[in-house]
């Protein structure tokens, strides 16, 4: 994705008086959006401090990112309002939808942003269906702020912001719909040798992190895959609940380490626990693996 990113920013660096194409990080809740995007800004942020300076020729701060979250039933003034409010502007209090927009591009301009990132854009009331009014209010950004979109939020693309066409058939969508690149995110998954073996890579990387006495090498990816991955189903935001949760366990009660007795009684979230219990039972009668090479499987985990 950071790769896609870094294609797309870069190459949106032209004059303003065009539009610029937008992205749109659309996935499931829990996969590491908003972890991936932020990771993301930070670096280009870093990057356009080191070449260019902490401030502007005019001398203003320059703050090469800015992100807006969402809060729930959000419209479209206090979406602009919430623009201002990045940058501690004092005119957020009073004034049109409009007017917050334009005072918003100053803002961008003097400091010289680059990437404008929403958060949980699904947040935004789409007050008729189709969802004209915000795909034209985000052409407008593009036609006039000198920034990348990074819009980030799950379902964007059932909620019509990729479509061509609203729903009278008038192609106005399109605007929007043409310019936005889909990027998605998927769960682990254990399907093939070359999954698994990216499943076994995440666990090293987190039990490397880990900071207990007892900690091994082989701790969590040797021992604890397959059960890993069943309270998981594969996705980040659980495993590293999981994970937190068990480790703060391993702290308190003395244990050190993480396995099966100390993780079982930790809770995950409701979504999990409710997948795990049929992914549970197809590991264990070995239908699937999270093993990279599964003949060494029953060995380890086959004991009780
Ligand atoms: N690359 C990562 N490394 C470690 N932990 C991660 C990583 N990505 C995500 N996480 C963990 O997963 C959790 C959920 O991630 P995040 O909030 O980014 O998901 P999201 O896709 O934005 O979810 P939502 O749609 O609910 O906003 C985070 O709290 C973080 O602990
Ligand atoms: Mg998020």
């Amino acid at each position: 994705m950071h790769e896609d990113l870094w294609d797309i920013v870069d190459s949106n660096a032209h004059d303003g008086d065009k539009a610029k194409g937008a992205v749109a990080i659309d996935a499931f809740p829990g996969l590491g959006k908003t972890t991936s995007v932020l990771a993301f800004a930070k670096q280009f942020h870093l990057r356009e401090i080191a070449e260019h300076g902490d401030r502007t020729p005019e001398g203003h701060q320059r703050l090469p990112v800015c992100r807006v979250g969402l809060t729930g039933n959000t419209g479209l003034k206090d979406f602009n309002r919430a623009m201002l409010e990045f940058f501690a502007h004092p005119g957020n209090i009073r004034g049109t939808a409009a007017q917050f927009a334009s005072r918003a591009l100053d803002c961008m301009i003097s400091c010289h942003v680059r990437l404008l990132i929403v958060d949980d854009l699904h947040f935004l009331r789409w007050r008729n269906t189709s969802g004209v009014e915000i795909s034209n209010h985000f052409k407008y950004i593009a036609n006039e702020y000198p920034v990348t979109l990074v819009f980030v939020g799950v379902g964007l693309a059932e909620r019509g912001l990729l479509d061509e066409v609203d729903a009278l058939g008038n192609p106005v969508l399109a605007q929007s719909g043409r310019r936005t690149t889909p990027l998605g995110m998927e769960p682990f998954l254990i399907d093939t040798q070359e999954r698994r073996r990216q499943w076994r890579g995440v666990l090293l990387a987190i039990e490397q992190r880990l900071v207990l006495a007892d900690a091994r090498r082989g701790m969590l990816a040797d021992e604890l895959p397959d059960y890993l991955f069943a309270r998981s189903t594969g996705h980040i935001g659980s495993l590293m609940t999981l994970i937190n949760r068990g480790c703060q366990r391993a702290v308190r009660t003395g244990a050190e380490r993480l396995d099966r007795e100390v993780l079982d009684r930790v809770k995950n979230d409701a979504a999990a626990e409710n997948a795990r219990r049929e992914l549970a039972a197809a590991l264990d009668r070995r239908r699937i693996t999270s093993r990279v090479t599964p003949g060494r499987s029953r060995s380890v985990a086959g004991a009780p």
